[in-house]
């Protein structure tokens, strides 16, 4: 069923645009095994930047034949291309994400399963990877792909929309955030000793949480230099531990809003809303 939903999709366009910055015309569509050498082009460049800045364990890098498995057993690549200027230029791809459909743990690439919000795998969707061309970032374009993806898991039966982000790397799971996603758990990756955080998004039920004045906690989580303040990290872990999710980061201040759950609650359908009185009267 998630292949076929894939195939289906996979020649037509998800959405086209300008881009905010240049005003250059892109086209988000699924990507097929023909495109990956975009793919690795992209990875390479990203890497390549984040070695120099010493960010490289941002993101596990795939190979171009992991991602043509990938692709052969249902899962998919969303691909943001960007037109060239004129028709003999040639379109460049500006940016990616994978999105998978766990069937194990191993496809899920979560060490710890204690994380998952859901025993069922079949109730998970993941994003993996999400690389954005620096020429092309402060576009948006990680939240124009997430878009599509929270779509389709919606549409696919999916009950959660998660991914691991290190907790350094604000730049993403801010996005995350901004997007109605909240940091729940924390975690540790042996395999290159990155500090991780989840990031999680119920797409049937929502997060209820509590009003006190003292369950909602503000904390700096970086200094000046764009450092992590290890004391603060500690402290984000604990109340992650304790049941507090991270709902907000003030890019400004650096400060993280941590506020603590208290359960779940089914999301409102239409069936369900109240009548809306001032609408009832109005004419069709
Ligand atoms: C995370 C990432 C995908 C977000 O890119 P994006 O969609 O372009 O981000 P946004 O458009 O929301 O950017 C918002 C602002 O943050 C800035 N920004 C985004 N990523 C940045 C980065 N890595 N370093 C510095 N600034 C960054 C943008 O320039 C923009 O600033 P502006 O509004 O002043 O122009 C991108 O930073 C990236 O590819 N990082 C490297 C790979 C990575 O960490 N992937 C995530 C793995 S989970």
């Amino acid at each position: 069923m998630v292949r076929k939903h894939f195939e289906t999709h996979s020649q037509g366009k998800i959405n086209n645009g300008q881009l905010i910055k240049s005003g250059l015309h892109y086209v988000v569509r699924y990507m097929n095994a023909t495109d990956l050498h975009h793919s690795m082009e992209l990875q390479d460049h990203v890497m390549n930047a984040l070695k120099k800045l010493g960010k490289s364990h941002y993101i596990i890098p795939k190979t171009k034949n992991y991602l043509r498995k990938l692709l052969a057993n249902g899962h998919a690549v969303i691909g943001t291309f960007v037109k060239g200027n004129t028709p003999s230029e040639p379109d460049r791809l500006a940016a990616h994400m994978l999105i998978v459909y766990p069937q194990t743990m191993k496809e899920a690439g979560i060490g710890d399963s204690s994380v998952l919000p859901d025993k069922d795998l079949d109730k998970i969707a993941i994003a993996a990877n999400v690389l954005v061309h620096q020429d092309f970032r402060g576009n948006k374009l990680m939240q124009q792909m997430m878009a599509e993806w929270l779509k389709i898991a919606k549409e696919d039966g999916k009950s959660h929309a998660i991914a691991e982000v290190c907790v350094d790397n604000e730049f993403s799971w801010s996005v995350f955030l901004d997007c109605g996603f909240a940091i729940y758990a924390s975690g540790h990756d042996p395999r290159d000793g990155s500090d991780l955080v989840y990031v999680h998004k119920p797409l049937d039920y929502e997060f209820l949480y509590s009003a006190r004045p003292e369950d909602t906690i503000k904390i700096r989580l970086f200094d000046d230099y764009g450092h992590m303040n290890k004391q603060a990290h500690r402290r984000l872990n604990n109340l992650l531990e304790k049941g507090f999710h991270v709902l907000d980061f003030d890019r400004t201040t650096k400060h993280i809003l941590m506020t603590r759950c208290i359960g779940t609650k089914p999301l409102k359908t239409l069936e369900q809303s109240p009548p809306d009185p001032v609408n009832d009267n109005k004419p069709r």
